[in-house]
């Protein structure tokens, strides 16, 4: 009888708890918690690519190099140009000659920080990602065995690889670690909103206060703008709506369609599909089309237009985006019910968006090096 009386206390708990007890489901370091609002910590350096002023300085130069792609013609910095908040102008960034991108360029500024990059978090580490964007066929284009000869027949470059990796020629692998290392100093942790995270009730002005109440309270937006990058690093479809440029846009579509074949969608997207189909080509399942990477909403001050096709250009309209409960596009059957039509009075939306200001400081701005010269081996 006792036995039986376990059991069935047993199966119980089994049934209410899923085999766990109840107080560790919530407990810290649960990965699906998110992490509280906080002023943004050191840069991460990782110990396989430890930051040197040497390497950092190779990193610059080789970001704003050109001969780190095809036709040596587009660097990385023009692409995230210092100028434009380290981002494209454009609603999609401008592509490698003869293409227009597909999507909207992101800043760099910060983004040491994340776990995954891109709009649908598709590369690991800011040193993969260089490598990619380098050889993808609508960013730099480059073919490596090039670049790599390139770098050879510039003394400048073969005294600083050896000085900084030891390489006897330069080798590629290191270029994409220098630009990392050149990345990580890419920061901007010394926001009003981090003077008044640390403690400074000061930094933040009476309207951006009134601001950060709405963000976290009425306006929802802590739900997956959160952590010390504002972001969950999760996805979401917000019904974010078609561009209105990409209709008429030859270029645009002709990259779109490129995109959607080579990340291995079937014959029929290929043919019909309109709106970016984002987080699905990591996972080809269905109900992940249309989810994007919750964004980052530092130095967002400088980096407009915005979202992953740039359909929006100023923050105010962001806000009023939100404020109607998001949109609509081709696989708004996969929107989230997080997000709700919010009744914002004007007040209220000039607040939100005055704290929203308040997470960009300073605009960092950076003159591009003088590069060094090609020259013959005797
Ligand atoms: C032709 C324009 C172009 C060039 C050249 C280019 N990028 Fe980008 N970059 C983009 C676009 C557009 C995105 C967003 C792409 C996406 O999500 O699919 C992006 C995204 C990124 C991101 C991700 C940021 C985040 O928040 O996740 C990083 C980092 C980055 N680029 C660094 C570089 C580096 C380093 C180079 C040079 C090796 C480079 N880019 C060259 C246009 C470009
Ligand atoms: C359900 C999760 C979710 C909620 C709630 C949410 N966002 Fe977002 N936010 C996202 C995602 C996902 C993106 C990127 C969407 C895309 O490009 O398709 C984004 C993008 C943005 C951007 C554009 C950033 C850039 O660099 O382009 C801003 C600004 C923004 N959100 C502000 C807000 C504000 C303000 C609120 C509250 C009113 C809010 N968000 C609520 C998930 C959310």
């Amino acid at each position: 009888m006792k036995a039986i009386q376990y059991m069935l206390v047993a199966a119980l708990a089994l049934m209410l708890f899923g085999g766990t007890a109840p107080s560790s489901a919530f407990a810290a370091g649960d990965p699906d918690e998110d992490a509280p609002l906080a002023a943004l910590g050191k840069v991460p350096d990782p110990p396989d690519n430890v930051m040197t002023k040497e390497k950092i300085e190779l990193g610059k130069l080789l970001f704003f190099d050109p001969r780190i792609g095809g036709d040596a013609s587009i660097s990385c910095a023009d692409c995230h140009d210092p100028k434009n908040g380290w981002a494209d102008p454009g609603e999609v960034s401008r592509g490698y000659p003869g293409t227009i991108h597909w999507r909207n360029s992101q800043s760099i500024i910060n983004s040491a920080y994340l776990s995954k990059l891109f709009w649908a978090g598709s590369s690991k580490s800011l040193e993969a990602q260089a490598k990619s964007a380098a050889s993808g066929g609508v960013a730099g284009n480059g073919e490596f065995d090039v670049m790599e000869a390139r770098l050879a027949l510039i003394p400048e470059y073969r005294k600083r690889f050896r000085k900084v990796f030891g390489d006897e020629w330069p080798l590629l692998f290191n270029v994409w670690r220098a630009i990392a290392a050149f990345e990580r100093t890419l920061v901007d942790t010394n926001t009003p909103y981090d003077q008044f995270m640390r403690g400074n009730k000061n930094a933040l002005n009476a309207q951006q206060k009134a601001g950060f109440e709405i963000f976290k309270g009425k306006g929802n937006c802590v739900e997956c703008h959160n952590g010390p990058m504002l972001t969950d690093e999760k996805y979401y479809n917000l019904g974010v709506p078609r561009h209105e440029a990409w209709a008429d846009d030859g270029l645009k579509q002709i990259t779109f369609r490129f995109e959607i074949y080579a990340k291995g969608a079937n014959e029929e997207m290929y043919r019909t599909v309109k709106d970016d189909p984002g987080m699905y080509f990591r996972t080809k399942e269905e109900k992940d089309k249309g989810k994007f990477r919750t964004a980052p909403l530092r130095y967002t001050k400088y980096t407009a237009p915005y979202m992953h096709n740039g359909a929006f250009f100023t923050l105010e309209e962001v806000v009023d985006f939100y404020n109607a409960g998001g949109g609509k596009n081709e696989f708004d059957k996969n929107k989230t019910d997080i997000i709700k039509p919010l009744n914002l009075s004007d007040k209220e939306k000039a607040d939100l968006t005055a704290f929203l200001e308040a997470l960009s400081g300073k605009e960092i701005s950076m003159k591009p090096p003088e590069l060094p010269k090609y020259a013959t081996l005797k």
